[in-house]
C-alpha cells in the first residue's frame, strides 16, 4: 500500500473527522426526503412546485428577480458567462487564473462557447480593483469567486468588491459572482446575501458545500437573463425530467444549515489558531474569514502522510485523507467546518495537534 492509500484506509477508520458534514451516503437524502409526502407530485422539465417554489425562495433570499434551479455549478456558470457574451457580442471574460472555471472544467468555457478568458491577478493573490482597471482587453464580463477557493477561501476587503462592481457598472462589464460558498462568507462581511448579490448581475449558488445537500446550484440574476438560461439549460441536457431529489434535499438542508455559518465559522479560527501553534504549520489564511482554511506543512507529502496516519491510528481523529504535495518540501490539505467538528471532542483535538507538533519537530532539518 502506498502512503496515500494507507492515509484513506486510516481516516476511513476514525471515529471522529474533524470536517465537515460527515459521510456522503445515502442517508443524505433520506433524511431529506424522511417528512416530505409521498403524493407531492415532482418537478417536470424545470416546471412543477417543486422548483418553482425553490426557485422563488432563493430569488428572494439573493434579492434578485429570479433564480434557476440547475444540476451543477460548472452548467450553471458557463451558460451565465455565455449569456453576458452574445449579450454584448464580445466572447471575453476575465476571471481568477485558479478559479473553478480555469482548472476544474476541463476548459468547457473555451470547448463549448469559445469565450476567452483573461486571467487576473497573480495566482496566489486575490483580484484587486487595479487589476481590473489595468486590464488591456474589452470584455463582457469579469467573475469573482467569493471565497477563492485555491488559496484557502481567502475574500477581498468589502470596500474592493462595491469599487469593482461599481467601475463595471460604468464600463457597461458584467459582474458575475461564483458564489459556490456564499452563505459561508456572510458572517465575515457581515452582510446579507441580498446586499452583496447587489454589487452582482448575476449569481451562482451551492447547495452541496457548505449546506451539505447532494448536488445542485441556482443561477439568479434578472427576468430576462434568468428566461435565457433555461434555454441554454435545456441545451445542455440539464432539464432533467425530474430534479426534485436535488431540490428537496437542498432546501431541507438550507434550512438546516443556513443561519449555522456563523458557528462553523467562529470554529474554523480556533482550529486554526491551534494548527498555528504548531511546529512547520500554518493556515491560509492565517485568521479564516469563512468555515474553510488550507493547512500548510513545511515538510514532504510522503512523510505528512506517514505522520498523519500514525496520528489518526493512535487517536481515532481524523483531519484528512487528501494531501495535495506543493514543492519538494511543502504539502497542504483544505478544511471546511460543518457539523462533525461540534461532535468531536475538543480534548482529543488538542491531542492531536499535540502529536502534530511533536512529530513534525521530529522531522530532521525542519
Ligand atoms: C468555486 C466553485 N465554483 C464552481 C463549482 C462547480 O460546482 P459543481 O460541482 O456543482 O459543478 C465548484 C465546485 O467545487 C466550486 O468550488
Amino acid at each position: 500500500m502506498n502512503d496515500n492509500n494507507s492515509l484513506v484506509e486510516a481516516f476511513k477508520q476514525t471515529k471522529y473527522k474533524v470536517a465537515g458534514h460527515g459521510t456522503r451516503n445515502i442517508q443524505i437524502l433520506k433524511e431529506a426526503l424522511k417528512d416530505i409526502d409521498g403524493k407531492q407530485e415532482s418537478d417536470v422539465y424545470g416546471k412543477g412546485k417543486i422548483i418553482e417554489d425553490f426557485q422563488e425562495k432563493m430569488a428572494k433570499y439573493l434579492g434578485k428577480e429570479a433564480a434557476v434551479f440547475f444540476p451543477s455549478g460548472t452548467m450553471a456558470q458557463q451558460i451565465a458567462l455565455r449569456i453576458w457574451c452574445d449579450k454584448k457580442g464580445l466572447k471575453k471574460v476575465a476571471y481568477h487564473p485558479l478559479c473553478h472555471l480555469e482548472i476544474h472544467e476541463e476548459d468547457g468555457l473555451k470547448e463549448l462557447h469559445q469565450i476567452e478568458p483573461i486571467l487576473l491577478a497573480d495566482k496566489n493573490s486575490l483580484i484587486q480593483l487595479e487589476d481590473v482597471v489595468r486590464m488591456e482587453e474589452n470584455i463582457a464580463c469579469l467573475l469573482l469567486e467569493l471565497p477563492q477557493r485555491e488559496i484557502g477561501g481567502q475574500l477581498p476587503e468589502y470596500k474592493t468588491l462595491e469599487d469593482i462592481s461599481t467601475y463595471c457598472h460604468e464600463k457597461g462589464i458584467k459582474l458575475h459572482l461564483d458564489g459556490a460558498r456564499l452563505f459561508e462568507i456572510l458572517p465575515y462581511y457581515e452582510k446579507s446575501a441580498a446586499e452583496i448579490c447587489d454589487l452582482f448581475d448575476s449569481v451562482y449558488v451551492s447547495f452541496y458545500k457548505g449546506i451539505g445537500g447532494i448536488a445542485g446550484a441556482i443561477l439568479a440574476g434578472n427576468q430576462s437573463f434568468t428566461n435565457e438560461s433555461k434555454v441554454w439549460k435545456r441545451r445542455h441536457g440539464g432539464d432533467l425530467i425530474s430534479l426534485y431529489p436535488y431540490i428537496l434535499s437542498a432546501d431541507y438542508f438550507f434550512d438546516q444549515r443556513v443561519e449555522k455559518m456563523k458557528k462553523y465559522y467562529e470554529e474554523a479560527k480556533d482550529l486554526a489558531g491551534l494548527f498555528n501553534q504548531c511546529h512547520g504549520v500554518s493556515t491560509q489564511p492565517s485568521e479564516p474569514v469563512s468555515n474553510m482554511f488550507h493547512v500548510h506543512f513545511a515538510a514532504p507529502k510522503e512523510e505528512m502522510e506517514v505522520i498523519l496516519s500514525g496520528i489518526y491510528q493512535e487517536t481515532g481523529i481524523g483531519l484528512t485523507s487528501n494531501i495535495k504535495g506543493i514543492s519538494k518540501t511543502t504539502c497542504y490539505f483544505e478544511l471546511s467546518i460543518g457539523e462533525m467538528y461540534a461532535q468531536t471532542p475538543k480534548e482529543e483535538v488538542k491531542n492531536v495537534i499535540h502529536l502534530l507538533d511533536q512529530k513534525i519537530r521530529g522531522i530532521s532539518n525542519i
